[in-house]
């Protein structure tokens, strides 16, 4: 089985949230995996060229054109990205709008597979995770778990963020709040939130270990679409 991780946040990876916790779940798979950080990486969004209609292959060259064939081949994804502005960032969602070239002509090079989402905030994970979900299903996979959580804003490492009314650490504790390393937000300091990525990991391991069924993931996958768009429009 190969399992393919990716971090979408931009910062490095020592002191990404986002990093680490796609780390956890990918080790807590079992499986041996390839983790890929986005950071530094230049991956514009779908252009709508067209070009990959007839053969599923994405014409933008950059580095996205590396990381294709590493997409076909894996059996599942670990998919991680800060939220900005309550929801993904650029990078992670030019990455994942760039699976269109997948699915074209009923290309079924990715349909029922498994993925993990992971979503770190300076408050919350919970809307990078839910789009990265939203997205995955465009291609018919089942995103078995979610995982999100709290990281350290840069507001914590600005040399402003006591005094800033516009920072999160204002946000979350008002005036008179003290930057200390023990008040800095930290994932593997959140005991809960390192057992959920455990334990997605465990479920995707377990899951891929059952022999998943690719064709019923699809056809679950194909009816959660439906539903979505049937009597909406
Ligand atoms: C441009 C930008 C916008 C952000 N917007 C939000 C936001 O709306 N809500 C939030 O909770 N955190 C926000 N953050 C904070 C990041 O989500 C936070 O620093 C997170 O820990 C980043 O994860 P990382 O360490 O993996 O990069 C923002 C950060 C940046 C740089």
């Amino acid at each position: 089985m190969k399992i393919l991780a990716i971090s979408g946040s931009p910062r490095k990876e020592s002191q990404s949230g986002t990093h680490k916790l796609v780390e956890a779940v990918a080790q807590a798979t079992g499986f041996d995996y390839e983790i890929i950080s986005l950071r530094g990486k230049t991956i514009s969004g779908c252009i709508a060229c067209l070009g990959c209609v007839k053969d599923n292959v994405c014409k933008v060259e950059d580095d996205m054109v590396p990381l294709r064939d590493k997409l076909v081949d894996a059996d599942a994804f670990i998919i991680g990205a800060p939220n900005y502005y309550s929801g993904l960032n650029a990078i992670t969602h030019a990455f994942l709008e760039r699976w269109f070239q997948f699915r074209h002509q009923e290309g079924n090079l990715l349909w029922g597979k498994l993925g993990v989402a992971v979503g770190v905030g300076g408050t919350l994970g919970q809307f990078p995770a839910d789009e990265i979900e939203k997205l995955l299903l465009y291609n018919f996979i089942e995103t078995v778990a979610k995982v999100s959580g709290q990281g350290a804003a840069s507001c914590y490492s600005c040399g402003y963020g006591e005094t800033c009314k516009v920072g999160i650490p204002y946000f979350l504790q008002g005036e008179g709040v003290k930057i200390t390393p023990e008040s800095t937000p930290d994932v593997r300091k959140q005991p809960a939130l390192m057992a959920s990525a455990g334990d997605a990991g465990a479920l995707l391991g377990r899951r891929l270990r059952e022999g998943h069924d690719r064709a019923a993931v699809t056809l679950k996958m194909q009816k959660v679409m439906m539903d979505k768009f049937q009597g909406a429009v």
